[in-house]
């Protein structure tokens, strides 16, 4: 059975056509105080996969998934897996500040009763792989491939960029599978708004298609500072590519107006979603063991 909760119920019915298992939506509605009221279908499956995203309101959804994972094993299912495609709060992966949350670690608690989650490309940074902040079996999958054919058939000779050192895990091995030029520049982030990028090696890029490419676009200031340059630089065409499109504060908006193509994949239900998913954790689903694929 795979149920599609608030944040990902197209993506659940993709996910339920290409395993042939039963697509099923909860009776869900807020109580008048605002209290989340969920109801499974009389029948429940030995083995429930519940597909829910952590964007927008991550929160929220979060609480969603709880509610419905742990009523999934009360009523009767054995096994219950949650596909969270996008995990929220991977970047707070440290106390930067005396006294901060480490939201990575408390969140992973939180849904570590799942007999298993699946994700898709998690933000790792200073923690090396979810086995560090899960006790249950928690996999990551990653969209690198189809992020690499979509850009091998779209722009084949373009050259990509990975707009700060965190980007470099992602924009390398994209790189490295369609064999394209790439280049990592060096990122300052000053605050949530405001960070500084400087795109070294200008000559590379006049006149070329560049990509730049990311896990998370959610403000766009990472990718807005390095569009300006490499406009000033000549670039003939730019596009940003990310697996999640977080796009807050009209960040989409932004990139296209500073005259960039946007795309994205589908972990966040956006406006920008080119390619899907549903294939890769359809394919998880079917094979029954959820492969590490990357680091
Ligand atoms: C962090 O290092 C991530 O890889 C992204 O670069 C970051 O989350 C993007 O954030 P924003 O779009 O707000 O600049």
């Amino acid at each position: 059975m795979i149920i599609g909760l608030s944040r990902s119920v197209s993506l659940a019915k993709e996910i339920s056509r290409l395993t042939g298992e039963k697509f099923v939506q909860l009776n869900s509605k807020r109580f008048p105080d605002g209290e989340l009221y969920l109801r499974f279908p009389k029948q429940i499956s030995r083995k429930v996969v519940l597909v829910q995203s952590m964007h927008p309101a991550p929160d929220n959804a979060i609480i969603e998934a709880i509610f419905a994972g742990k009523t999934a094993r009360e009523i009767g299912a054995k096994k219950v897996t949650l596909a969270a495609p996008y995990l929220a709060y991977l970047r707070q992966d440290k106390r930067f500040k005396k006294g901060e949350c480490v939201s990575n670690r408390i969140m992973a608690g939180l849904l570590d009763f799942f007999d298993e989650i699946i994700t898709i490309d998690p933000h790792l940074h200073r923690i090396s792989s979810l086995q560090e902040i899960f006790s249950n079996k928690a996999r990551h999958i990653t969209a690198n491939q189809l992020i690499a054919d979509f850009i091998s058939k779209n722009h084949p000779d373009s050259i990509l960029i990975g707009p700060d050192i965190e980007s470099g895990q992602w924009a390398a091995e994209i790189a490295k599978k369609i064999n394209h030029p790439f280049t990592i520049l060096k990122k300052k982030r000053y605050s949530a708004e405001t960070v500084r990028v400087k795109v070294h090696a200008p000559e590379v890029v006049k006149g070329r298609t560049v990509i730049l490419v990311d896990d998370i676009i959610s403000t766009g200031h990472t990718m807005l500072e390095p569009i300006k340059q490499l406009k000033k630089l000549g670039a003939k065409k730019i596009i940003c590519i990310c697996v999640h499109g977080i796009f807050a504060e009209n960040a989409l908006e932004k990139l296209k107006h500073a005259g960039a193509e946007v795309i994205a994949t589908n972990t966040i239900a956006n406006h920008a979603a080119k390619i899907s998913v549903a294939g890769i954790i359809a394919e998880h689903i079917n094979n029954g063991s959820f492969v590490c694929s990357a680091k």
